[in-house]
């Protein structure tokens, strides 16, 4: 079998306001069946890349985090958006529970915050951000590592 290529590009995010049109151009660009996993600590702007990417989609929703709900649809926009986090996941058969598989077969955009805690679930040509901060830098630097199989 032949192995997968990736590609990583970094990103660097001075302040959330940049963190959103990072968002907002991968929203811009979105393609119908586009899954694309958030993972980073609490806090590190998950859901605000997510509001960057609604908004690049089109959506003029106030996207707020669906952390209670586990997904979250935004169908105002060029293709419909399904938000989901699952921090608070107990199982991953919750998630074929909401129907999960499929909002992924779907002709809409999957965006996954804590992809991680779903590892198993996630298909293999999903696009993988991954938000960090650097303590030796300004408290609202982030670095934005995208990697996708090609
Ligand atoms: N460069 C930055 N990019 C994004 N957010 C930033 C940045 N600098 C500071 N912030 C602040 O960090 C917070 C990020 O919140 P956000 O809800 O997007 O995080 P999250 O990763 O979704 O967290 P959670 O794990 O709780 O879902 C906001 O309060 C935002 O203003
Ligand atoms: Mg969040």
């Amino acid at each position: 079998m032949e192995a997968r290529e990736t590609k990583t590009t970094e990103y660097s995010s001075a302040n959330s306001t940049e963190t959103f049109e990072i968002g907002a151009g991968f929203g811009e660009k979105a393609t119908p069946g586009t899954v694309l996993c958030l993972d980073g600590d609490l806090g590190a702007g998950k859901t605000i890349f997510t509001k960057g990417f609604a908004q690049g989609l089109g959506s003029k929703a106030l996207v707020t985090s669906p952390t209670y709900t586990l997904m979250h649809i935004y169908d105002d926009g060029r293709l419909p958006l399904y938000h989901f986090d699952v921090y608070r996941i107990d199982d991953e058969d919750e998630m074929e529970e909401i129907g999960f598989f499929e909002y992924l077969r779907g002709d809409g955009v999957t965006i996954i915050e804590w992809s991680t805690l779903i590892a198993g679930l996630i298909p293999d040509d999903a696009i993988r951000v991954t938000i960090t901060r650097d303590p030796a830098k300004d408290p609202d630097y982030r670095k934005i590592l995208v990697t996708r199989s090609e």
